[in-house]
């Protein structure tokens, strides 16, 4: 098979293009497929943009990122969670995708693997392949909040094994681990001689609780994180990555390479975004009201909400009360009552036709029509 064969669509998509068919015949879809926020990027960002667009040059800025981002990341990082990280270690990146790109690229060689949680954020296991690595796609279930553990890590460790990936939050269950549990995980990776990657995209957006950084327990975890979604920030496109010293040239080498420098405005914009505090606790705050109605919501219709999620803007519910075919389910929800879901199957195989994402990062008003409206559909 070559290699793009291997490359998976984001199914969700198709359903997506036929919402968005239906909405251009008049119909009002509530959309709770979409992970992407529903607020505007913050005002403050958007002032510090347009100032520097009218005093500054749009040229490059070095592959690894604008010096100024690298040092008010250093800065935050010993403020939001009491580590001191050398400014030279964060490299800036296209987006939490563009650090995925270059770390596959500098960890895999042909054959070698990273091992993922299903279900898990389903473009992980295509930069994987896209690296001419393999994704090891490990069952992960309630008993463990849906997150790998240090035990499932060392029994599926293979010979090729090269880095573990944790979502925490994680996507698509919203569900948080604690910092033993990530010792646990980070002390199974020492041991077998491979990377601990944390994909932290989804910090900052937690309720009740706060989502530790894997550094606060080791300090050689490669940590990635990114403006996208707790600053609403997706189509700025910046993110960066945290490598431990020996990683910063070969990453430079391919970051040089593959896109050569981060959007220029975009770091900039980022500078102002790490100084936030209204806006991002607004945005916080009505996630976690619509959170908890639909906690309350979705079991009173059937939906089984296992482990309640702390985190991210997700619910992953489990439908075998209502079907035994998730997808369909998906695609008739949103044919006769305009709803749009993600079915599990785009998170893994796992037990995924008997699961659902809802997504709330989409207004309360839409939200609450879109439980009326499944409770019409349930009901009739
Ligand atoms: C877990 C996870 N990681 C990474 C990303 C990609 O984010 P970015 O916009 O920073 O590329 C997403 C986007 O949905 C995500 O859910």
């Amino acid at each position: 098979m070559r290699r793009i064969d291997s490359i998976e669509p984001f199914r969700v998509m198709q359903l997506l293009e036929r919402a968005k068919e239906l909405e251009a015949e008049g119909q009002h879809i509530i959309h709770m497929e979409i992970g992407e926020p529903d607020f505007p990027t913050p005002p403050s960002v958007l002032q510090a943009a347009q100032e520097h667009l009218a005093q500054h040059d749009m040229l490059y800025t070095p592959s690894t990122g604008a010096p100024a981002l690298q040092q008010a990341l250093s800065a935050w990082y010993k403020k939001e969670y009491g580590v001191e990280v050398d400014a030279q270690r964060i490299l800036i990146t296209p987006g939490t995708s563009g650090a995925f790109s270059v770390l596959y690229a500098v960890l895999l060689d042909a054959g070698e693997q990273v091992m993922l949680s299903d279900p898990g954020y389903p473009c992980q296991r295509n930069f994987v392949r896209l690296a001419g690595g393999e994704p090891i796609n490990v069952a992960v279930d309630a008993s463990s909040r849906y997150h790998l553990t240090g035990d499932l890590i060392r029994q599926h460790w293979q010979e090729k094994t090269r880095a573990v990936v944790s979502i925490n939050p994680s996507n698509p269950t919203g569900t948080v681990v604690d910092k033993q549990h990530i010792m646990d995980m980070s002390q199974a990776c020492r041991d077998l001689g491979g990377y601990l990657i944390s994909d932290e995209i989804y910090h900052g957006l937690t309720y009740g609780i706060k989502a530790p950084s894997a550094l606060e327990v080791d300090d050689q975890a490669i940590v990635v994180n990114g403006f996208s979604k707790r600053w609403a920030m997706t189509g700025w496109r910046v993110g960066w990555v945290i490598v431990p010293e020996h990683l910063i040239e070969p990453c430079r080498r391919v970051m040089q390479n593959i896109f050569i420098a981060a959007p220029t405005l975009s770091q900039y914009a980022g500078i102002q975004a790490l100084e936030n505090k209204d806006d991002i606790e607004t945005m916080r705050i009505a996630y976690d009201q619509r959170r908890q109605y639909l906690l309350q919501a979705l079991p009173k219709l059937g939906f089984d909400i296992v482990v309640a999620p702390q985190g991210a803007f997700y619910i992953y519910a489990n439908v075998q009360k209502i079907t035994d075919d998730a997808k369909a389910f998906c695609w008739d929800v949103l044919e006769k009552v305009g709803v749009a879901l993600t079915p599990g199957e785009d998170f893994g195989v796992f037990e995924s036709n008997q699961h659902v994402r809802f997504s709330y990062a989409t207004g309360m008003q839409d939200i609450q029509e879109g439980v009326k409206r499944l409770e019409r559909y349930l009901t009739c």
